[in-house]
Parts: C-alpha cells; structure tokens; sequence
C-alpha cells in the first residue's frame, strides 16, 4: 500500500474544495493501492473532512503551532485541527524553512505536539541546489532528520517526504524544475532508511518522494525501491490528474 498526499498550499476556497471532490467523486480513482491524504488550508478542512468521510482519503493541515493554547496570535493549536477533523499535519516543508525561517529545533516541537495530539505527522527534508553541489545532501538529511526526531517517544504515526528543494515547484519564470532522476531519488531514500535504523521503532516510517511529480511519472517513481508513496503539489490542484496519479499506484499491485 502506497501513500499519496496532495498539498494544496496557498490555493481553494471552499466552493472550489466541493467543486473538486465533486469531480473526484465522479472520476472515482480505483485507490485500492494506497491511502489518499488532502493537505489542504486550514479554512478548507472541514469542507473537505465533511466530504471525504465517503470517499475514503484523509484530510491533513499543511501547518500548527506548538502549543497548547496561549497568546499566539493568528496560530493554530493541533488540538483545534484535530476538532476540525484532520488526521495528518505537514511538517517543515521547505517553503516555511525558507519562507518563514522555520528551524530544526522549531519542526521538532511542532513534531512532538501533532504526534501528542494522536495525529500523523509528514515531516518535509530536503537538500538546496547549493547543498547538493556543495555534496551536502547527507549530511543535510541526517541534520534534518535527527534533529526533527530528537526525544520523540513514538514515531507510529510519523512519515517522512523526501523533497530535494531543487525540484519542488516552479522556477522564477513559471516554468516546472527538473525532476530529480531515479538514482537520485533511489541514493536518498537509501540513505534516509539508514538514518532511521538508528530510532528505535523506526523500522516501518513510510517515506515518500515529492517535487514535481506528475502521473506521467508517479508510477515509476513509486516503483524505485524504498519509495512508500509521493507527495505532489502542483498536480494535485488538477484533479484528473491527480486522480490518474492515484490509480497509478493501484497499477503496481497488478
Ligand atoms: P510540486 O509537486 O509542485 O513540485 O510541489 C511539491 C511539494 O512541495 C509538495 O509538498
């Protein structure tokens, strides 16, 4: 069983969020192959918890706060995400690293509060380009990592998305970056299965590719040994093709 998670990010009010699963429901992916999450804006989850009930995905934030309550204007506590019905928060993703300054330490709070709360977590680590020339990734992998993991008492509910910053998005004239190749993709999640030896009841953390994948690709990528499942952006705003991103990891149990 294979994990696809579309991350909305910025983009669906709520009439387009019941425009959209009213056409997915009429498409109607054969996901007989993997559990689908929707990490949507926090003002599309209960729109989206409210209609996804029947149609078998889950819905995720694409942020929290760590906190329980408090003077934190403009926050959200994984308690009130957990109210609206969501069952998964997005961790770290590269554009609140960059965009937000978020730190390791910081992931590592919000970390333990979503996995406190009983939700899943999908913790986001990746590489820049400037990293990867500089031949960092590893050690930027192993950073992000330990550090996100540091003193958590139960990683059940913890899944981990590879997305080398290089490939996610788009580039400054709105055009797609280059996908990372399938040894790229392969000596990364190699790497992250190691990190994870060293956690106790690590063995079984899902971890999944993202950055620019399409359905024209999420096969092959799915087939690349230790990918779990793919995180997609952009494409999972279209929802045919998210859809055909879906059944394409029903394909691989034939
Ligand atoms: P794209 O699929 O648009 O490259 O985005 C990937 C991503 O950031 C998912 O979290």
């Amino acid at each position: 069983m294979k994990i696809i998670a579309g991350n909305w990010k910025m983009n669906m009010t709520r009439r387009e969020t019941l425009e959209y699963f009213e056409r997915y429901a009429g498409l109607n992916p054969d996901k007989s192959g993997a559990r689908v999450i929707f990490l949507v804006p926090y003002t599309a989850i209960s729109t989206a918890v409210e209609t996804g009930e029947n149609l078998g995905f889950e819905v995720g934030a694409q942020n929290v706060y760590p906190a329980a309550a408090g003077a934190y204007t403009g926050e959200i506590t994984a308690d009130m995400i957990k109210d609206c019905g969501a069952k998964v928060v997005l961790v770290g993703h590269s554009e609140r690293r960059t965009l937000f300054r978020e730190s390791d330490t910081f992931i590592n709070e919000k970390l333990r509060c979503v996995l406190d709360a009983g939700l899943s977590a999908i913790l986001c680590v990746g590489e820049t380009a400037k990293e990867r020339e500089n031949d960092e990734t590893e050690g930027v992998l192993w950073r992000q990592i330990t550090m996100a993991l540091d003193k958590l008492p139960d990683l059940s509910k913890l899944i981990i998305a590879y997305e080398p910053v290089w490939a996610v998005g788009k580039t400054a004239d709105g055009k797609s970056k280059k996908p990372a190749t399938s040894q790229q993709i392969a000596d990364a999640h190699a790497f992250i299965k190691t990190i994870l030896t060293g956690f106790t009841d690590a063995n079984d953390i899902p971890v999944l590719y993202g950055g620019n994948v399409k359905s024209e690709t999420s096969g092959e990528i799915m087939r690349i040994p230790n990918v779990d499942g793919v995180l997609v952006g952009g494409a999972s705003l279209k929802v045919e093709e998210f859809s055909k991103i879906i059944e394409s990891s029903s394909a691989l149990l034939n």
